[in-house]
């Protein structure tokens, strides 16, 4: 049967956990991995700018042993001839096995899968999803906490455009006893509607704050984010929120030993160089976890079967 993974719900809790499974065999294992996709072809298809998804969906492949091809930006496809989203990926899915897509339109993964004969992933649509990011940040998760589930987590910064919290909120609040913590300005809250339907509908209590500090102390993960410039419809509101929150290592004073602070990337100024030295920034390993989570989707979707 066809899968797309357009939405982190998409995938069942054991199946987000199996994903985990494979993806840490694969870690402990990589040699038995190396053939598993020859002869399979990953195409990339990016209406917008990526470093690690893009890169790491290719890298994974590769580590397969399948292929790749694609564009890194639309300028350089048959888009800038007028084709649309819906034809451009029937014509690649002629060519492919698989297709990860980045959109900067909300919804356009969802809506070019009508057109495909083969599974869609969406590597980000806009300010709304980035589920391959949430695989990345539970598997992170999972290995530098051991669980899924039982902890505080606060995420600060862009909550309204940050796709990678819309996903990330979502997938949680599948999990149990998950305290959420939500740190903005105003003018960025998590929208209403991934309040709505991630938390309220499941009865899960959530705090909103502006003040990092005040609850730095409570955090078991602090889940930092860019102020997304890309969506703000002027400069001027972008210029004064950009700065919001900046961590820095005098901020992390009081915050847990064991606490993990994890953000994913690209990073602006929102978190100072210095605080990478601190043992408790995971976010350089969350960015390694991006390929072999990635390597066991992109099997799970080809019906590849895996070993562990
Ligand atoms: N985390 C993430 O989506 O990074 P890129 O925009 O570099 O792909």
């Amino acid at each position: 049967m066809l899968r797309n993974i357009i939405d982190i719900t998409d995938l069942t809790v054991e199946e987000i956990d199996q994903l985990i499974a494979t993806a840490e065999d694969i870690l402990a294992n990589p040699a038995k991995y190396q053939d598993a996709c020859a002869h399979k072809q990953l195409a990339t298809l990016f209406f917008e700018p990526s470093t690690r998804t893009r890169l790491s969906f290719e890298s994974a492949m590769l580590a397969l042993g399948g292929s790749v091809l694609g564009f890194s930006e639309a300028a350089s496809s048959s888009t800038a001839k007028g084709e649309t989203v819906g034809d451009t990926v029937h014509t690649v899915s002629c060519y492919a096995d698989i297709i990860a897509m980045r959109h900067p339109k909300e919804g356009a993964p969802y809506a070019a899968a009508q057109f495909s004969e083969v599974p869609i992933i969406n590597a980000g649509d806009g300010g709304h999803n980035h589920p391959t990011q949430t695989l990345t940040d539970l598997l992170t998760i999972h290995r530098e906490k051991g669980r899924l589930d039982n902890f505080t987590i606060g995420f600060c910064g862009d909550l309204k455009f940050g796709r990678t919290v819309h996903s990330l909120v979502n997938a949680l609040s599948r999990y149990e006893n998950i305290r959420f913590v939500l740190i903005s300005p105003a003018e960025l809250k998590l929208p209403r509607y991934v309040k709505e339907e991630a938390l309220k509908k499941r009865g899960i209590p959530y705090e909103q704050t502006e003040s990092l500090e005040e609850v730095m102390p409570k955090l078991d993960i602090l889940y930092m984010t860019r102020v997304q410039k890309e969506r703000f419809f002027n400069e001027e509101d972008y210029l004064r929120l950009k700065d919001s929150y900046i961590l820095t290592p005098e901020k992390l004073a009081e915050a847990k030993p064991d606490l993990s602070i994890l953000h994913p990337l690209p990073r602006v100024n929102e978190i100072s160089v210095a605080v990478d030295k601190d043992p408790r920034a995971a976010y350089w390993k969350q960015v390694k976890n991006g390929k072999f989570i990635r390597m066991a989707l992109i099997l799970k979707l080809l019906n590849i079967p895996t070993f562990s």
